[in-house]
């Protein structure tokens, strides 16, 4: 039977891809699954991009964690979609700390971005270039860009500073609730716009889509806001899939909601054009980052703890 990629290929995406994290790197049965191309077309690192690791303190620049990534990925034959350069989280205190202006922090996220996207060039897929700078209530998230910015005015610095940096990349806005309608959505479509009348350029729209079993927006909810997004001349990727159980542990019934509910996100990638991929925030319960930000709450992916496929799995590979 055949594999996810090569399945979600078949199917018309560009690839069915997974995060991953360092650490993982030395469980050789993990990276095994990982590797296979036919199962896993793309990888994005979960930690080793983002400033914290890269730029620790201002100018100083360590791309070891997202290099042992990036040549992964580059040994397999896999997409590399990249992550992230410009975040309230995981930021480094110099960055979140510091006394700025609109012009130092200008410099400073253009420096960050020149020297990061640089160092990536012709690697990369795709840049998530701004990440979260969404509330739910779809106003910016009080940050140190959105505070000195005073408002959005930072995204089409970035986005200028990443598309000369490496003019081949796909630049994204990459946020979670952004894939279905409510405020965050109708801001996150705004986006575009601010973008594009800042003088800059952004060529798709990742839904990070941490979702919750028994709580997911509709397949046909899903289907209308991507193609809001793709009506405005912008790519789409589900970039951060996981469906998490709110309450430990699984019951047979919820494996079988948790299948439906990542069935909705795979129709809905295939029901739209434009939508060009689809990646796991990690494809197993073995590592995924739910139990240690969500208390008590987990199970969240396709293969379990013991790296066995799990009946959502089964689902996705039957719809594609
Ligand atoms: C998570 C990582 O998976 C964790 O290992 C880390 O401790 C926190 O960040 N949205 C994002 C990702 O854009 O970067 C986050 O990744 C998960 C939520």
């Amino acid at each position: 039977t055949a594999n996810l990629n090569e399945l979600a290929v078949q199917a018309g995406l560009s690839y069915f891809g997974s995060a991953t994290d360092n650490s993982e790197l030395d469980d050789t049965a993990y990276v095994a699954i990982l590797s296979d191309s036919t199962e896993f077309g793309q990888i994005t690192p979960g930690n080793g991009q983002k400033w914290q690791y890269i730029e620790p303190s201002q100018d100083t620049f360590d791309y070891t964690s997202g290099d042992e990534i990036a040549e992964l990925a580059e040994g397999n034959g896999q997409i590399l979609r990249c992550h992230t350069l410009v975040w309230h989280s995981q930021l480094p205190s110099w960055v979140s700390s510091g006394t700025w202006t609109v012009d130092t922090l200008t410099s400073v996220i253009e420096n960050h971005i020149a020297n990061e996207v640089g160092h990536y060039a012709g690697q990369c897929y795709a840049w998530d270039v701004v990440n979260e700078a969404l509330n739910e209530d779809g106003t910016f998230r009080d940050s140190i860009f959105s505070e000195t910015f005073d408002g959005g005015a930072f995204l089409p610095v970035a986005f200028a500073a990443a598309r000369e940096a490496d003019p081949d990349a796909k630049l994204y806005y990459n946020d979670y609730n952004i894939g279905y309608s409510g405020s965050k959505a109708t801001a996150a479509l705004a986006i575009i716009d601010l973008i594009r009348d800042g003088g800059a350029e952004i060529d798709g729209m990742g839904e990070q889509g941490h979702y919750i079993v028994g709580s997911m927006p509709s397949q046909s909810d899903l289907e209308n806001v991507a193609s809001a997004y793709v009506a405005m001349d912008v790519e789409y990727a589900f970039t951060e899939v996981d469906i998490r159980f709110s309450s430990l542990p699984a019951t047979d019934d919820g494996l079988q909601q948790q299948a439906e509910d990542y069935a909705a996100v795979v129709n809905a990638c295939l029901n739209v054009e434009g939508c060009i991929g689809i990646t796991i925030w990690d494809y197993t319960d073995k590592y995924s980052w739910i139990p240690n930000t969500f208390d008590g709450q987990g199970a969240a992916c396709l293969y379990d703890e013991d790296l066995e496929p799990k009946p959502a799995y089964t689902t996705v590979s039957d719809i594609l």
